[in-house]
């Protein structure tokens, strides 16, 4: 890392919107003392109905912004920005770079046993069959399934309501079906914004299945990289307030936001970003 103080890195965060705020959330507690730069490009997003091309054109634009601005470290928590364009923000950066795709992959390899997993994510991410690649590398058999609702209904605020709760269900009886060959025992959440739908998905799989997020387990790897110990980890400091920036409206950034991230959002300031 570039920091002159390796125990308070500079971590740039990046999303395409807010999504990575849950990502965000599960790194504040487990490294204490890094000061921390979340960019969200809220002016382009979704990023996940969107083709390789673009996303990797927007998310090297937005790494770079994050470079200059000091991120020692960076964190794509985005997961279609992951699966499509990590190779051209590794080309990109200058610093050390952590996707969602290995860490979430690496979760469903600790949690499956049967090794069948079904994979869900964004239109994009499953088009580029990251999530497949990674899988089999990995030893397991996946089945992934587009959940392209879910994202907007997420940020119309219906994590509870009936709709979703029957759009899961249909999303989860046909990935079910599909991949019935597999005997999945384990259900990877390969997006920003299933985490917020948790106990949704926990009403609607088989029972016995494992729901895993790429959120707790990059955290995990992110704190390795850095070298921060578990112990420090541990620590009950007071949680530091992240510098924000958004491409389009803060008050939106900050009323939303707060649902992923779980607590007030301050300090967000509205940034273009070059083409
Ligand atoms: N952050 C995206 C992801 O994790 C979801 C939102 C979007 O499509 O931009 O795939």
């Amino acid at each position: 890392l570039n920091s002159t103080n390796p125990t308070s890195p500079t971590i740039g965060v990046f999303d395409s919107g807010f999504g990575g705020l849950t990502v965000l959330r599960a790194m504040l507690p487990r490294i204490p003392g890094a000061r921390w730069l979340y960019l969200g490009d809220t002016a382009r997003l979704p990023y996940g109905a969107k083709s390789k091309q673009t996303v990797a054109r927007y998310a090297v634009s937005a790494i770079e912004y994050l470079q200059q601005h000091g991120a020692d470290f960076l964190v794509i928590a985005c997961n279609t920005a992951s699966a499509l364009a990590l190779d051209e923000i590794r080309a990109a950066a200058r610093v050390p770079v952590l996707g969602v795709i290995e860490t979430g992959v690496a979760a469903a390899v600790a949690a499956s046993r049967s090794r069948g997993v079904i994979v869900l994510g964004t239109a994009a991410t499953v088009a580029s069959h990251a999530y497949a690649r990674a899988c089999a590398q990995a030893g397991l058999n996946t089945t992934e399934k587009a959940c392209p609702l879910l994202v907007p209904l997420v940020e119309e605020g219906w994590a509870e309501h009936e709709v979703t709760d029957q759009v899961v269900r249909i999303y989860l009886e046909e990935a079910f079906a599909a991949a019935a060959g597999n005997a999945p025992d384990t259900v990877l959440l390969g997006c920003t914004h299933y985490p917020l739908l948790r106990e949704v998905f926990a009403r609607h799989v088989p029972a016995g299945v494992t729901l895993v997020d790429s959120a707790e387990v990059t955290a995990v790897r992110a704190a390795e990289l850095i070298g921060v110990s578990i112990q420090a980890a541990a620590s009950e400091a007071p949680l530091p307030a992240p510098t924000f920036f958004v491409t389009d409206s803060t008050m939106q950034f900050q009323s939303l936001g707060e649902r992923f991230l779980g607590q007030p959002i301050a300090n967000v300031t509205h940034v273009e970003l070059p083409e």
